[in-house]
This record gives C-alpha cells, sequence and structure tokens, in this order.
C-alpha cells in the first residue's frame, strides 16, 4: 500500500517539523514539502496533528500464566487495544514454567501470537531456571533473534531465581552482549512480610503494600545493579516504582554501571491510596511492586524530566474483577497487575506533555525511540526517518475524551483510569504502512503483525 501523510508535525526524540510522509512497501520512503500523491495512494490529511513514530512498550503481558490465571487479552484483543493508543511495537515475556524448557516456552507463545498479532511485537525471553540444558537453549534463542532476557529476583517459588543463577545469567548476558530486565524485589522479605501481615489478621488489598515495601524494591534495585557491576553484564530494572529504588538505579549509573530504567504510567498516576478502596474494590489496584506515595510519583515524574528514567512502560496484566476475587481473604492470592496498555500513551500525553513538565521530545523518547534503542529495534522502529517502518500516529492534540471500560479495547472489565480526563487521540495508526487505526478506532487487518527478530546492535548503550 502507498500511502502519503500531508502536512503532519513530525515529532522526533531530537527533531520538529512540518512537512509531508510517503510510505511505500512498508518503509518510509520521502520526506518532503509538497509531495504529489503517487497514483492510487491512500491520503491522509495531519494538518494541525501531530505525527509521532509509532509507539513502543517494552513491558507486556499478553500471554501470561500467572497466580494460577492467565491474564485475560489475547494477541488479538491487546494488540487492537495497543494500536488504539498509538502503540505499533510490543515488547511481551516469554515466562518457561519452572520446569519447562526456554525453546518450549517460546514455541508456546508463537503459537499465541502467530497470525493473531494486528501490531508488530517481540519477545523478551524469562529464566526461572539455570542449568546447563538452558544455557545451550538461551544460546540458540538469542541467535535467532530474542536478544533480551528477563529474570525475577521476586515470586519465589514461583518465578523467581536464586543469586546463583542470577549470577549465571548474568555472565551469559555479558558473553552474549544481550540486556537483561530484572523484576527487583526482594523475594525473601516479601514472603516473610506476607506471612507476618496474614498471620496478625491483614488480609485485604491494602495490606499487599505493607508487604512489599520500598526498602523491599531499594534492596533488589542495589542487589541486582551490584550483580551487574560485578559481571560487567547490561541491565534494565523493569518498573522502577519508588524514590528509593530510583536512588540505588542513579547511584549505579553514576559508578559507570551500564543499567537503564524503566517506570509505568499506574506508578506515576496512580498512589496506594487506591488498593485501599472498599468493598474489595482495592484489589483492582493490586500489582507488584505496588502503588507507592505521592512523594514516589513526584520522584518519578522528575526521573522522566531529567532523563534518570530511560523509558515508559506498561507491564499490561489485565485480570478481570472475578479473578481479582481469587484473593478475597487473602491479599497474596490476588491476581498481581493493573491493565494500562491502551492508556499508556495517552496518559503521558495528558499528564506529562499537556501540563507542561515533559517536552514533547522526551514524551517521544521515553515512550518510543529509547526503548527501540535499548531492545535493538532501532531505527527501524522508533524514529521517523528515510528506510525507517512506516509505524505511524498522527495525533489530534485538541481531542478530550474520559478514560472509561466502557469504551476501552483492551479485554478486562474494568479501566484503572476510570472517569480521567485524556488528552488527544490517535486519529490514524499505521503499521508498515497499513492504515490500522482511524479516529481512534480499529479499521485494519488482523494478524498483520509480526514478530520482529533483533540482532544485536549497540544502539542503547
Ligand atoms: O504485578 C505485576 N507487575 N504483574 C505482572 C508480572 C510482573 O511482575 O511484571
Ligand atoms: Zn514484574
Ligand atoms: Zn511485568
Amino acid at each position: 500500500m502507498t500511502l502519503l501523510i500531508k502536512n503532519g508535525e513530525i515529532i522526533t526524540a531530537d527533531s520538529r517539523y512540518t512537512a509531508d510522509i510517503l510510505c511505500e512497501g512498508g518503509s518510509i520512503t520521502r520526506i518532503d514539502h509538497n509531495i504529489d500523491a503517487p497514483a492510487g495512494a491512500e491520503v491522509v490529511d495531519a494538518t494541525g496533528k501531530y505525527v509521532f513514530p509509532g509507539f513502543i512498550d517494552p513491558h507486556t503481558h499478553i500471554h501470561l500464566p500467572f497466580m494460577g490465571t492467565f491474564a485475560k487479552d489475547n494477541y488479538e484483543t491487546g494488540t487492537t487495544a495497543a494500536l488504539c493508543g498509538g502503540t505499533t511495537t510490543l515488547i511481551d515475556f516469554v515466562i518457561p514454567g519452572k520446569d519447562e524448557q526456554p525453546k518450549d516456552a517460546l514455541q508456546t507463545w508463537r503459537e499465541q501470537s502467530e497470525g493473531k498479532a494486528c501490531s508488530d511485537y517481540t519477545y523478551h525471553m524469562a529464566i526461572t531456571r539455570f542449568d546447563d540444558e538452558v544455557e545451550a537453549q538461551l544460546r540458540d534463542i538469542v541467535a535467532d533473534g530474542i536478544t533480551s532476557f528477563k529474570v525475577f529476583l521476586a515470586y519465589k517459588g514461583a518465578f523467581g531465581i536464586n543469586d546463583e543463577e542470577l549470577y549465571r545469567t548474568l555472565e551469559l548476558a555479558e558473553e552474549l552482549g544481550v540486556v537483561v530486565n530484572a523484576h527487583c524485589e526482594n523475594a525473601e522479605m516479601v514472603a516473610a512480610l506476607q506471612q507476618k501481615l496474614f498471620n496478625a489478621g491483614k488480609t485485604g488489598p491494602e495490606w499487599h503494600e505493607p508487604s512489599r515495601p520500598v526498602e523491599v524494591e531499594a534492596e533488589g534495585t542495589r542487589h541486582f545493579c551490584r550483580m551487574l557491576e560485578v559481571t560487567g553484564a547490561e541491565g534494565y530494572v523493569v518498573h522502577l516504582s519508588c524514590a528509593d529504588a530510583l536512588k540505588e538505579a542513579v547511584e549505579a549509573k553514576m559508578r559507570g554501571v551500564n543499567v537503564h530504567v524503566e517506570s509505568l504510567i499506574q506508578h506515576l498516576l496512580l498512589d496506594a491510596s487506591y488498593a485501599e478502596r472498599s468493598d474489595f474494590e482495592g484489589a483492582q489496584f493490586v500489582m507488584s511492586p505496588p502503588l507507592r506515595t505521592q512523594r514516589d510519583m513526584a520522584a518519578l515524574w522528575a526521573g522522566f524530566e531529567t532523563g534518570l528514567v530511560d523509558t515508559l512502560g506498561s507491564d499490561h496484566a489485565p485480570f478481570d474483577t472475578e479473578q481479582k476475587e481469587m484473593g478475597r481473604g487473602d491479599f497474596r492470592k490476588i491476581p498481581n497487575g493493573i491493565p494500562s496498555l491502551e492508556d499508556r500513551v495517552r496518559m503521558f500525553y495528558t499528564h506529562g506533555v499537556a501540563t507542561g513538565r515533559v517536552d514533547l521530545h522526551k514524551f517521544v523518547d521515553v515512550a518510543s525511540t529509547r526503548p527501540a534503542q535499548i531492545f535493538d529495534l532501532f531505527p527501524k522502529k522508533g524514529t521517523i526517518q528515510l528506510g525507517a517502518d512506516a509505524d505511524l500516529v498522527v495525533y489530534d492534540p485538541s481531542y478530550e475524551g474520559t478514560i472509561s471500560a466502557d469504551t476501552h479495547h483492551m479485554n478486562v472489565d474494568y479501566n484503572p483510569f476510570e472517569g480521567m480526563t485524556v488528552r488527544g487521540r490517535c486519529d490514524v495508526v499505521t503499521v508498515r504502512g497499513n492504515i490500522q487505526v482511524r479516529d481512534g478506532e480499529f479499521v485494519g487487518e488482523k494478524g498483520i503483525g509480526k514478530l520482529l527478530k533483533r540482532p544485536l546492535s549497540d544502539a542503547g548503550e
């Protein structure tokens, strides 16, 4: 399909100008003034609108077997919701069971996604056990273009690994040159605190946060950063939620540790009081690390403003209200996760850009360019330039709407931002030149999303 986007204000991480963009064969082939439409081209008038590079969500759980159930989205619903919110590429986590081989888990995720995804996508490979056989398989998986790992320092007895396994994972990552994502909470401390609170009769969702206080996350973050320092591996702290953990990561950065920091839209906009809502409504706001204080939220915003936080993720993990009921009477059993894939970009625009807190370029950087650079997708993804994939978002900044589960596209029966105002709408969203969204609604072809194999590069360093 040939597509011509006319007169939009093109915004990248480091440039801003008005021009036309011609897309042919899935790529951007010309950027210029007054481009005449080739015969048969689809023309989009972007006058008065921004044109952003397609946004990249570095942290989603579309397929997620977790805590005795499965997250609610599938690749069709999840990527449809992503596109309606401007996300054209997402990175999901392949998470093997403790006794499962990595290649078998990868095969499961591929079966879930291939022919179903409507946006492009790729995977981080989680390591839930490390032994010689796992190591051999990981080498093949990296050679086949899945070039990032994930470890959980949390979730004792489930996904969590011990220090010996962590050390071996980081040594392998350093040798292969792959980046390691880490969920940084001290699993032993969480388990002990959970038991103590539960034994004291503190069973409701409001006790989830006290069972994983900021010290637990700061300790996990420091631990991971020190392990990176010893092994020389490149790391990425996922869903960093609080000032204390940010301090640990920043101190590591200052020491020269090669570590990146991701924070989430939930942690920027929602505080711990949401998990204290009555009648078990608080369970909708249970995730790990938990929602924190207004002070922590301010620290994260400052981290984005100053560049100490590198990327914006969603950690989309949708469990509906019926699934959350599994933890009534025992907060330890509430499936952890808050859906936010669809609203990540627009809510960050609304509360970051429209308030003047974060500039437009930083917004593009954290929600598109930096994830592409760190995870070896750049410059095909993450920017607007000749030869890049024609993944584009025509954004109408004058639109004002209200977030609601009644109108969202995620396959979950609540929205954590219900009733909040949102500024801007994704008028047109393209994936490799295919128009997938118009006026905020999916109009495209299902199943065209591609699994992106990622050759290693050093763009993120
Ligand atoms: O609560 C969360 N974050 N659920 C998803 C799994 C994870 O830890 O990222
Ligand atoms: Zn996590
Ligand atoms: Zn996650």
